[in-house]
């Protein structure tokens, strides 16, 4: 008993209060312990469920997942229509009262022209590509090569640039003999004549790995070029819808021919795709 509170009545009072709760606490033991129990198995549980589900996250993470990743690579994703990123600009130009603006035509260029051939069905030939950089701020200038013999056809896939400029034309510019290393030769002369075929492709071919046998079929003979030094020779053009893969294999019309012509520019350089406006 403490002697603060021995002699009065609040003493007394608080004293019986500390007696009663000890007594209830001592009535109560067994129902909390079976409280902390069972609170102790919920938190158990929940420490399971969060471990399995760690593990379970990481086995889907290491194993899993990279399946997933691997099956949704570029294969499945060329798969996909595109997206045109020129919303409503449709609408904006059905407006007669609309006055488009005039652009100068664009020269699109392929980073890449790749050979195949047509005596060794499954060849893969490794595409010559080098670039140049062009300063810190814009995009490098790809070199590359269309090299024509009886063997070797060049594949050129273009997709068409820019909205509303979908009037194109294949075209080939080759610089005057003696200021280039490009090299035309048939049996016949200077002037080569080669063969332009339309390829089905609706997708982006693999060019680094690609073969007379993956040419996408049936290919459809569109006409001739006829390329000789310090000349620009024009297909006819035709009609391109913007965003569209336009995919053409280019081989020798003429005997004993042989074209070696290497695209530097940006400007009109080698075989490119001339497009011009149609809005
Ligand atoms: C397409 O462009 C060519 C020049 O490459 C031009 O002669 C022709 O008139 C144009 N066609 C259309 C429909 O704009
Ligand atoms: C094409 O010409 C370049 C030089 O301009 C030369 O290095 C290359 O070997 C030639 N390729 C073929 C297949 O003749
Ligand atoms: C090339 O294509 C073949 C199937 O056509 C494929 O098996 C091979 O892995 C590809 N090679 C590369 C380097 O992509
Ligand atoms: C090809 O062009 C050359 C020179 O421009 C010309 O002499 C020749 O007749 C043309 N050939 C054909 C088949 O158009």
């Amino acid at each position: 008993m403490s002697p603060k509170f021995s002699n009065t009545r609040e003493g007394y009072q608080a004293l019986s209060q500390v007696t009663h709760f000890g007594d209830e606490d001592v009535r109560d033991l067994p129902q909390r312990t079976k409280h902390n129990q069972t609170l102790s198995i919920w938190l158990l549980a929940i420490a399971i469920l969060c471990t399995i589900l760690d593990f379970s996250m990481i086995f889907w993470d290491r194993f899993l997942r990279v399946h997933l990743r691997s099956a949704s690579t570029s294969d499945e994703l060329e798969l996909l229509p595109f997206q045109n990123p020129y919303l409503n600009l449709e609408i904006l130009y059905k407006d007669p009262e609309f006055k488009s603006s005039t652009h100068d035509p664009i020269i699109n260029n392929v980073p890449v022209i790749a050979q195949v051939s047509n005596q060794e069905h499954q060849k893969i030939l490794p595409p010559f590509q080098r670039y140049k950089s062009t300063g810190e701020t814009r995009a490098p200038i790809y070199e590359r090569r269309l090299i024509v013999t009886h063997e070797l056809e060049s594949i050129a896939q273009f997709r068409v640039l820019d909205f509303g400029m979908e009037n194109c034309s294949l075209s080939l510019t080759v610089p005057p003999r003696d200021t280039t290393e490009d090299f035309l030769y048939t049996d016949l002369g200077d002037s080569v004549i080669l063969d332009v075929w339309f390829l089905p492709a609706r997708h982006k071919l693999d060019l680094y790995n690609l073969s007379w046998s993956k040419l996408p079929r049936p290919r459809v003979h569109i006409g001739h070029m006829n390329v000789s030094y310090g000349k620009t020779y024009r297909m006819p053009s035709f009609q391109c819808k913007s965003q569209s893969y336009q995919t053409f294999a280019v081989s020798c019309s003429s005997p004993g021919c042989l074209v070696n012509v290497t695209s530097k520019d940006i400007g009109p350089s080698g075989l490119y795709m001339y497009q011009s406006q149609t809005i």
